[in-house]
């Protein structure tokens, strides 16, 4: 099982919807997929139908005494071998409780621990906010995946997560593969061009050599979680982020054959 963080202390910059586009991929590919929605705001649980009041069972239920266990809170959805978790506004309220409550940071490792061998791939989508829940997900993640916006402004927030992973890394003692995968790419802007530029200068191999590109069809993220072939689905960022996945996978090979 592998777990990826799709994270960026930015809002915006395309985090839920890359959830969504690598998930229906790899599931498309044959994996059993479980996408785990970790932003309070829950733009992912919506996309999947499901309302955020009254609140849904789902990520809280990992924070739980007992918690539970992440199997009994999937969810199938109507895409074959693709299941998610449900994120709920309380969320929010879990900052507080980590002040006098130690170990909170660990839950999800425990979690996906005890869930190994149930799932090929576990996606989660962060929140933009450097907090409890993104501590929980980069302490569990065998990888993390930056969406990076291709604009000037963007490079920041890109470096701030860097250094945020990097931390985590240092502290768990073990090796935190980075893939930044830029997106809303604009190449008839100037401005865009240069960040992308800059991105890969920046960056190096770390970052992909394309881009996702800016394309309204994708923001029918409903659309995503149909069932259906992917051939059905128009649109250039769709199928942009079938290579992108292509490319984290033969990253993600090559980090398990290092590690070996
Ligand atoms: N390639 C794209 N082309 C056009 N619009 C896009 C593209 N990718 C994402 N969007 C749109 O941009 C907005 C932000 O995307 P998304 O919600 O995926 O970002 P996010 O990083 O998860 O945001 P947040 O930080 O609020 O969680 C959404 O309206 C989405 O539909
Ligand atoms: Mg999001």
């Amino acid at each position: 099982m592998r777990v990826w963080a799709i994270a960026n202390q930015k809002g915006g910059v395309g985090k839920t919807t890359t959830t969504l586009a690598l998930g229906r991929g790899l599931a498309s590919r044959g994996n059993r997929v479980l996408l785990v929605d970790l932003d309070p705001h829950a733009s992912l649980t919506r996309t999947f139908g499901v309302a955020p009041e009254p609140p849904p069972e789902g990520v809280m239920e990992l924070f739980g005494t007992p918690p539970r266990d992440l199997a009994s809170l999937a969810r199938a959805s109507a895409v074959e071998r693709l299941d998610y978790v449900c994120a709920q506004p309380a969320l929010a309220t879990l900052e507080r409780r980590s002040a006098n409550q130690p170990g909170l940071g660990l839950a999800l490792s425990q979690a996906l621990a005890r869930h190994a061998g149930q799932h090929d791939y576990v996606l989660l989508d962060c929140a933009p906010t450097l907090g409890l829940l993104m501590i929980n997900a980069l302490a569990a993640a065998d990888r993390v995946i930056i969406p990076t916006q291709a604009e000037p402004l963007a490079l920041h927030g890109l470096a701030g997560m860097r250094r945020t992973a990097e931390m985590v890394e240092r502290s768990r003692r073990r090796p935190m593969p980075v893939s930044v995968l830029p997106t809303l790419y604009d190449r008839r802007t100037r401005a865009g061009q240069e960040a992308l530029k800059r991105m890969q200068e920046e960056h190096g191999e770390r970052v992909w050599d394309d881009a996702i590109p800016v394309d309204t069809r994708i923001c029918n993220t409903e659309l995503l979680v149909q069932p259906g072939d992917d051939a059905a689905y128009p649109g250039r960022a769709l199928s942009t982020y079938r290579r992108a996945l292509d490319w984290i996978l033969a990253s993600d090979a090559q980090a398990l054959e290092q590690a070996a």
